[in-house]
């Protein structure tokens, strides 16, 4: 079966850098800046992305283009019958467990965007917003089709293929999402008192920086990059042999960052506006769904055209980010599947979407009828969301820099890297050093931090 490649650069940019930008440049990232020591955060934020994020993202470009087969594939490929290729596995494993939840939350966004629209949130008191959102949660039934509702929209996007499917609807939603996220950045600081949001965020602030905030940097980094599973290299196995790797790996490194920055610039404005406490807003679902439509309404004056299209184009936003991410995701799935087994591409994806929303139904329902069933202390979404966060990214991240720096042979990478000697590689040193010591040694030390290890010392 002939295998599909991107049409051009810009799309296999803009389709990798749709899987970074998620709802963790949204959710996670503006709020940890600002507690954490503003500009000082993102410094420390940017150092991670250079020593660590980039050759990762780097190595698994490379790895996906030069074996031009989905994770799996690429690192047997790659690693002949040595256990390496377990590596490829995992990540093929990670991208699907991620989509079961991520897509619960991504269903979330449109209904959000739809009581936005209807302007739901119009006089509901402060102390509303939680029951709102819990009652919709519970519900055993709106959340779940909203969430079939999601998938459906990822499946489609899939079964049309690389090209018309996946380049296609990067083409269309990236550019909006960088419009709205425009418009709503204007729009938020334009507020009287925005000023003191943007202090909040990047007023550096070096007292703060300590080695727990550095490790918060580095996972978040890490997260928000989509590495440490098969996202990347999948996508880098549609790259045409011209594509320059470390020049597309800086671009999306970019977007997701500046992304991430300006969805601060759209929140905390607001926050302040109203005279509210940022580090009373909570953090992801919490933030999204129960403090931040609260906060628009009152910024923008609770009912009125601007409060409803600002917290609609908001939820847009959100549910564009989330889609063009859940689709590397599954893509991810896809190619594994369809190609190990020798599956048409439509009965692949199906069955990918199958196993999806069998899942996903039931992290979705673990706020409803199954929030009995516990593990740990958490719900099943907790439990898909916690085990992906804390041990599989890190131990994909850390295998994939041990095998990139280590396993892979210098020659080939040299040549890949170049484009066969084309592009000039002064970099290439400090890129080997980071993947065989530094990233193996940070990122495990953030799994271990993740995992509670240093908090126990302490
Ligand atoms: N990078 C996405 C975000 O920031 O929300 C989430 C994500 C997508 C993580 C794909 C991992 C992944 F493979």
């Amino acid at each position: 079966m002939e295998r599909e490649n991107f049409g051009s650069k810009i799309g296999a940019i803009l389709a990798a850098a749709g899987s970074a930008v998620g709802l963790g440049n949204v959710w996670r990232f503006p709020i940890e800046t600002g507690q954490n020591g503003g500009a000082a955060f993102i410094i420390v934020y940017v150092i991670c992305i250079l020593v660590l994020g980039l050759p990762i993202m780097i190595s698994e470009f490379l790895i996906g283009r030069y074996t031009h087969a989905n994770t799996a594939g690429a690192y047997r490929i790659l690693s002949e019958g040595s256990p390496w290729k377990w590596v490829g596995r995992l990540g093929v494993f990670t991208g699907w467990f991620i989509l079961c939840y991520y897509s619960v939350v991504g269903a979330w966004t449109m209904h959000y965007t739809l009581l936005s629209a209807i302007n739901a949130f119009y006089d509901a008191p402060a102390s509303q917003y939680e029951n709102i959102f819990n009652s919709f949660v519970a519900n055993p039934w709106m959340p779940t089709l909203w969430l079939f509702f999601f998938i459906a929209i990822i499946h489609f996007v899939i079964t049309r293929g690389v090209k018309s499917g996946i380049e296609k609807s990067a083409k269309v939603m990236m550019p909006t999402l960088f419009v709205i996220t425009a418009v709503l950045t204007v729009c938020s600081i334009c507020l009287p008192g925005a000023s003191k949001g943007v202090e909040f965020l990047l007023k550096p602030d070096w007292s703060k920086v300590d080695s727990t905030v550095i490790l918060q940097a580095m996972g978040q980094a890490f997260f928000s990059l989509s590495l440490g599973m098969g996202c990347l290299c999948t996508y880098a196995s549609y790259f045409d042999k011209k594509t320059p790797l470390a020049k597309s790996a800086v671009n999306v490194s970019i977007i997701d960052t500046v992304i991430a920055i300006m969805a601060g610039f759209i929140i905390f404005p607001s926050v302040f506006n109203i005279g509210m406490n940022p580090n009373e807003v909570g953090v992801g679902a919490s933030l999204t769904f129960i403090s931040l439509p609260n906060v628009f309404q009152q910024a923008f004056g609770d009912g009125t055209l601007l409060a409803v299209v600002f917290s609609t184009l908001f939820y847009f936003l959100l549910f564009v980010a989330a889609l063009t991410s859940a689709i590397s995701l599954h893509e991810v799935a896809t190619a594994y599947v369809t190609e190990e087994f020798k599956m048409s591409r439509k009965k692949g994806a199906s069955l990918v979407t199958l196993t999806i929303l069998v899942l996903g139904t039931l992290c979705s329902l673990s706020f409803g009828p199954l929030s009995g069933i516990q593990l740990f202390d958490r719900n099943i979404f907790s439990l898909f969301d916690d085990f992906s966060g804390m041990v599989l990214l890190p131990l994909g991240g850390m295998l994939i820099s041990i095998f990139a720096g280590w396993v892979l042979d210098r020659q080939l990478y040299r040549d890949e890297i170049s484009n066969g000697g084309d592009l000039k590689t002064p970099y290439f040193k400090l890129l080997i050093f980071s993947l065989r010591y530094i990233a193996p040694l940070a990122i495990g030390l953030v799994f271990l931090d993740q995992l509670g290890v240093f908090n126990f010392m302490k």
